[in-house]
Order: structure tokens, then sequence, then C-alpha cells
């Protein structure tokens, strides 16, 4: 079996095209979505995150703006551009790009984001409703995870889903977005014991941990699903993922390569909830 290949920028392509629409929609009611990201220092990474979600914003008639904090801004500081952020009518969607700086806790400056202008989904009360099924803000890597899903027809009900790594941007929130959709979900971390076995059980297997090559062909199922959600740039600065793509490709049904898979779609769904920002505090649709 050669695998499909889940093209995540295409799928991200054709989703933004509906999403522009619905922008331009919204702007001929007099409403155009903002989007206001804070950066605080100067991580490479970051700073390159935070551009292609202004970049994408803009390119589907969005306003954006990147509200660059220096490295040593106290939490304070922080607080108060939030509050600004939290009072101007003008801004549909709050975004602070995390790592934050050591000083400045991630904890307190999450909470303190208006949840309806929370398009990351961060807001312990958004992570709460998502957790009792209520409607909210979803995190932005895992809608787009099932977006890619749903829209390669994947069926879900029923399967075993295997998601490795239970962090509160991706691990934790797909397995609840899984579980939704009747999966049976099994989440592996680092003190998991015998992975392998595991995974060689899963239909679908989403990687989030950052480990390259951790998920190699002899551990996969034959036709299984593979989502792939690993970035870590090598020693050339080019983006490896957690799957050994070349091998796994052999045996899997479908999997979403590294660059050009899942990243595309979080970026999409950045632009998706600030859209729904919008359109919730207008009271649209
Ligand atoms: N850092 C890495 N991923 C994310 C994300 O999805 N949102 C924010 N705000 N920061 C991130």
């Amino acid at each position: 079996m050669v695998a499909k290949l889940l093209d995540g920028k295409q799928i991200a392509k054709d989703y933004r095209q509906g999403l522009k629409d619905q922008v331009e929609v919204l702007k001929s009611k007099g409403y155009t979505p903002k989007l206001s990201v804070i950066l605080v220092g100067n991580d490479g990474a970051s700073q390159s995150y935070v551009r292609s979600k202004k970049k994408a914003a803009e390119k589907i008639g969005m306003i954006s703006e990147i509200v660059h904090l220096s490295e040593d801004t106290s939490e304070e500081d922080v607080l108060s551009e939030l509050e600004r952020l939290n009072n101007d009518d003008s801004v549909s969607g709050i975004l602070v790009q995390v790592p934050l700086p050591k000083q400045v806790s991630e904890q307190k400056v999450l909470e303190a984001i208006n949840p309806e202008k929370d398009v990351d989904g961060f807001h312990p009360s958004n992570i709460g409703k998502l957790y009792i099924d209520e409607q909210t803000f979803v995190p932005c890597t895992p809608l787009g995870i099932m977006e890619i899903l749903k829209h390669a027809d994947i069926d879900i009900e029923g399967k075993n889903a295997v998601v490795i790594g239970r962090s509160h941007i991706v691990g934790q929130p797909v397995s609840k977005l899984l579980l939704q959709q009747n999966a049976t979900v099994t989440i592996l971390h680092s003190r998991s014991k015998d992975m392998a076995s595991f995974i060689k059980e899963a239909d679908i297997v989403v990687s989030a941990v950052g480990k390259p090559e951790l998920v190699t062909k002899d551990m996969v199922k034959e036709g299984a699903v593979i989502i792939d959600v690993g970035n870590t740039p090598d020693e050339n600065g080019k983006l490896k993922g957690d799957v050994a793509f070349d091998e796994v490709k052999e045996v899997a049904s479908a999997i979403t390569p590294v660059p050009g898979g899942v990243g595309p779609l979080t970026i999409t769904m950045v632009l998706n909830n600030t859209l729904l920002a919008e359109k919730m505090r207008r009271g649209i649709e």
C-alpha cells in the first residue's frame, strides 16, 4: 500500500477561500474582523509564526496587527496591553504567542484574555466548555487536524485513535475532539510503557511530541491514517515531523507531510476562529 498524501496546503487554500467570502459578507454589513497578536521577545520560530498569521489574515480581507513587546517586558505590562485589546471594540480576536519569557506567567496571561476574543481556545472557561461539549473556541491545531480527517472522508466512529503527546495545545484537545466523534482514544506520553504496542492497534495516529522519526514503519498497522504534528527544525533549519515519512507511507493508507500538512490548517483555524468571534459578538448567525 502507498498512502494517499493529505495535502494540508491545498485543503487550507480551499478553506480560506470560503472564509474570504464570509469576510466579504461581514464587511458589506460594516464589520471587519481584526486579529491582534501579542508577541513577547525575539524567538525566531514564534516571530515567523505570528508573521504568517498576520499575512494570512490580511490575505482574506481581515485586519491584523502584531503587538511586539521586548523580551524583558514585565508581566504587568503584558497584562495591561491585553486589557487594552480586551476593551478595544475594533478587535475581534486576540492571540498571545507562547512560549512567553520566564518573568511572565503563561497561566495568568491566558486567563486574562477575554474568553469571547480567545481565538486560540486557551482560556480555562473555553477549555471547560470543550470538555462538557458546549460550543466554544477550540484550539487551532486540533481543529485543523479534524478538518483534514473530514476532508479526506476518514471514518472516525468506533476507530482506535492513538494520540502521542498530552499537551494542552494539541494532544489533550485533539483527543477530546476524536472522542466527540466516537473514536476509542488512547493518549500516549513520556511515561507510557510499550508505546509501540498501542500504536500498532491504531486506525488513526496523531503524533504531537516534536521527536523526529519517533514513529517508524514497523510500529504502524497496515492501512492506518497518520497525522504528523511534529515540526522540529534539523541542523539545516529544515522542518522534521515525528513520523519517518518515507517508510511509513508504504504501510499507511493516508499521511500528512511535514511541512505542508497540519501547519497550514492551524493558521487557517486561527482565521476561522477570528471570523467566528466577530460574528458572535455582532450577533450574526
Ligand atoms: N505556540 C505554538 N503553537 C501555538 C498556538 O497554537 N497558539 C499560540 N498562541 N502560541 C503557540
